[in-house]
């Protein structure tokens, strides 16, 4: 950082929302707002200033159960290969290590470059996958079930207790979690699509079954976070529209303390797990 004069690592309050969303939409990312609120209610989100503008952020988002995600790494496109993206992942784990947690993230290409030699290992491969185009909005749209419902199956496949995540998507407006067939999926709003995750099903025809009744019950587009060795959904996915749009590798670093027992088809967001 010899070019320009750059700050030391500070940690960012709630007000800085809308500065967190100015670097998450600038890599056309699909997070609001509402988003950020949660990073910097619910954990602690670290930042470097360039005088008086927000130019680079990683949060820490813990989670019951010694674990913590690690997100919102981003770096202002003129400040890229300068270090600061590995200062905050550094400061995000010493905090985890401090207070004893695991700490997972689900990496974009560019974000595993810079993980892997910090000494986080893979685990999980994801997909992000779009619908362009949605349904006619005029079907029926599929029966909906309770945040209790949804949280069960969250932990049974997640092995981590989400209630407060969960409860705060199930609250904002326009958010709805629908089932069938045994299938059960949280619907969001995010900035530029309406995301779909987590979703969790008893086999893949259920899980297509359910994402087709939400896009003929939508009219924008739609993303969602497929976990890869679903095989079936992926694929059927494609077969009907869905393309995919970058791939995520989740990584941890630390010892696997969460025991999950069941496999989710779609995940909460590469933000959150
Ligand atoms: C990924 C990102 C956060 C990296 O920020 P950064 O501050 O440039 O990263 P660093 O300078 O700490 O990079 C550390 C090392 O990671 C590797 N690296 C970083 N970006 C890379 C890239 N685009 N391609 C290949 N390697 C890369 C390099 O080895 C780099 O060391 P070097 O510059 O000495 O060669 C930034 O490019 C960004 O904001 N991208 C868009 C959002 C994103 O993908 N975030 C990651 C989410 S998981």
């Amino acid at each position: 950082m010899d070019d320009i004069e750059v700050a030391g690592i500070i940690k960012l309050r709630i007000e800085d929302a809308i500065a967190g969303l100015a670097l998450s939409t600038e890599a056309r990312w699909n997070q609001t707002e509402e988003d950020w609120r949660i990073f910097l209610h619910e954990g602690v989100v670290f930042g470097i200033r360039d005088g008086m503008r927000l130019v680079a952020t990683a949060a820490l988002l813990p989670y019951p159960g010694n674990n913590a995600w690690i997100s919102m790494v981003l770096v202002t496109a003129t400040h890229r290969r300068r270090g600061l993206a590995t200062r905050l992942v550094d400061a995000c784990l010493e905090t985890a290590r401090k207070n004893g947690l695991t700490s997972w993230l689900d990496a974009t290409p560019d974000g595993a470059a810079v993980y892997g030699p910090l000494g986080f290992t893979p685990t999980l491969q994801l997909r992000r996958l779009k619908l362009a185009t949605s349904g006619r909005a005029a079907a029926q749209p599929p029966s909906s079930a309770t945040l209790d419902e949804l949280r069960a199956r969250d932990r049974r496949a997640t092995g981590l207790d989400r209630t407060a995540l969960l409860a705060a998507f199930a609250q904002r407006p326009g958010s709805r979690i629908v089932a069938a067939n045994g299938a059960i999926a949280l619907v969001r709003d995010g900035r530029t699509a309406r995301h779909i995750g987590p979703l969790f099903a008893d086999d893949a025809a259920a899980a297509l079954t359910l994402v087709d009744a939400i896009a003929q019950s939508e009219t924008g587009p739609l993303l969602l976070d497929a976990v890869a060795s679903q095989g079936a959904f992926p694929e059927g996915l494609t077969a009907s529209g869905w393309t995919i749009e970058r791939p995520f590798q989740r990584m941890r670093f630390g010892p696997a303390t969460a025991m999950a027992e069941d496999m989710p088809f779609a995940v909460a967001g590469p933000e959150f797990g």
